[in-house]
């Protein structure tokens, strides 16, 4: 695939691990939309591009910075940030321009990047707003299909035009927001402390690698792997198993303390709700299990790393990782 492919959230942490993907595996062109060109991690997107990436500076709620980067574009990857404006309404609306933007601009491929609907699968009892609008975005596409279909278009554009990859969260999130800290154990051993607020639910987590690579998959195999859309995770932990798995991968005495959801709402101001409202569907329902099929992901990645895998990977040793 020789493309040109414009990556919404590319100097980002997903966006940046799906471009050094696409570089990879694709020989597609790609066009970055940022804020500020000059950041730091604008820069750091640049210097892995080998010339193949072009930054186009401006900000995508403006209609024209819109329109020049899709008229930049034959094929799009689409990651919003929810937290640019703490809305799901905020990122539903904004998810809604940047698609009907691609479809007036005939994108040959879209691939949304969504996460699970929180309300949906729980009966409507957890609201995720970091799920939400993304998921919202994903039920519009969803819509349209049915629309295409009951009008029979031949060739619409939301059925096959559009893909839907839901992720989950980060193994690198341990690295940062969720790194374990130096403590003394309960049994009086020095080591790590993961104090995370994941009760006896079972957290579903997936590498960056691994999103990069499903996302250059969907391109190039453009909706080969059995469905339209895929929902992706490298594995299934509780609190108690990643202090597990990281003390017999790295040695270091470890253990898990629960982290109440009420400490989370009081102490991480604006969306510390939202953050436990996440802990709290993931304590309701195992996705990985009930939402997610790690054999067939497995059958189309045999690489997709568990967190065993991924701490080989990256040699990781429980310090934070600066981004
Ligand atoms: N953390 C996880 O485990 C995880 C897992 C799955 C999905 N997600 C979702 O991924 C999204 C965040 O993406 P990320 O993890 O790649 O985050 P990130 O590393 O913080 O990147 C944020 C991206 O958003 C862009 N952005 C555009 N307008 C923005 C604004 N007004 N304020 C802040 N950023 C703005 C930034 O571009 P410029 O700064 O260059 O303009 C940058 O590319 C969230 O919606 C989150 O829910 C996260």
């Amino acid at each position: 695939m020789n493309d040109t492919i414009l990556v919404v959230g590319g100097t980002g942490l997903m966006g940046g691990a799906v471009i050094e993907r696409l570089l990879q595996a694709t020989d597609a062109s790609l066009v970055i939309p940022t804020r500020d060109a000059r950041s730091e991690r604008a820069s750091k997107v640049l210097a892995l591009s080998e010339g193949r990436v072009r930054m186009v500076e401006g900000d995508l709620s403006d209609d024209a910075h819109l329109d020049e980067v899709m008229s930049m574009a034959d094929a799009v990857f689409c990651n919003t940030n929810f937290f640019a404006a703490n809305s799901p309404v905020a990122e539903y609306t904004l998810g809604r321009r940047i698609l009907d933007s691609a479809h007036t601009h005939g994108m040959k491929r879209f691939v949304y990047s969504s996460l699970d609907d929180a309300l949906a699968l729980t009966q409507g009892a957890i609201a995720v707003p970091h799920y939400d609008g993304k998921a919202a975005v994903a039920a519009y596409i969803n819509l349209m299909r049915s629309e295409e279909m009951m009008q029979r278009v031949e060739e619409g554009w939301f059925s096959n035009n559009v893909s839907i990859l839901t992720t989950a969260p980060y193994f690198e999130n341990l690295t940062s927001g969720l790194a374990p800290s130096p403590a003394t154990l309960s049994d009086a051993r020095e080591g790590l402390r993961f104090t995370l607020p994941f009760g006896e639910g079972a957290y579903p987590m997936i590498s960056l690698q691994d999103i990069g690579w499903f996302t250059a998959y969907m391109f190039a195999h453009w909706q080969s792997w059995g469905s339209r859309d895929l929902a992706v995770v490298g594995d299934r932990l509780t609190g108690r198993g990643i202090a597990e798995s990281f003390e017999k991968q790295t040695g270091i005495p470890s253990e898990y303390q629960d982290l109440p959801l009420e400490v989370i709402i009081d102490s991480i101001p604006h969306v510390g709700h939202d953050l436990a409202a996440m802990s709290a569907l993931f304590q309701a329902r195992d996705i990985t299990i009930q939402d997610r099929d790690l054999n067939h992901l497995r059958s189309l990645h045999p690489g997709l790393m568990n967190f065993q895998q991924w701490m080989v990977t990256t040699g990781w040793r429980g310090a934070p990782v600066s981004p």
